[in-house]
């Protein structure tokens, strides 16, 4: 199934590889433009997504480094103007009853 995802953009982290990579990439067959980070070197999940003529805004990012994280945000927010979508494949997950954390 092709959904038509022009005109919107995803977040991905953990982009340089499977999951994160296939979801970059079925997410721009699509027609989305992507913003992906990963702790590994991002240029082949970059060179994919833009071979379907998709911008791509690619970055090293560890995502337990909760600063560089919210840089590259403000980057991707920068760069597309909005997130609609985020696919977080490489996240945290602090000890703790997930509705009794902070967002
Ligand atoms: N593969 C499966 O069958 C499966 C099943 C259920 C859940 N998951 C979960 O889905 C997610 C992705 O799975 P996958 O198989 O694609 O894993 P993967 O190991 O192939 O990819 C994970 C990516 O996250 C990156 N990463 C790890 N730590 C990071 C950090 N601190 N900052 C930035 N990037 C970081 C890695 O470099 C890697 O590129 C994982 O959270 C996994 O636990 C996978």
């Amino acid at each position: 199934m092709q959904h038509d995802l022009k005109g919107r953009v995803a977040l991905i982290t953990g982009g340089a590889r499977g999951i994160g990579q296939a979801c970059a990439v079925v997410l721009a067959q699509c027609g989305a433009e992507i913003a992906v980070c990963d702790l590994l070197p991002i240029g082949e999940t970059v060179g994919k997504t833009k071979d379907l003529k998709r911008r791509c805004l690619g970055k090293q990012v560890d995502v337990t480094h909760r600063n560089e994280l919210k840089r590259f945000v403000e980057e991707a927010l920068a760069f597309f103007s909005k997130i609609d979508t985020l696919v977080t494949c490489a996240a945290i997950c602090p000890n703790g009853y997930v509705p009794n954390r902070e967002p």
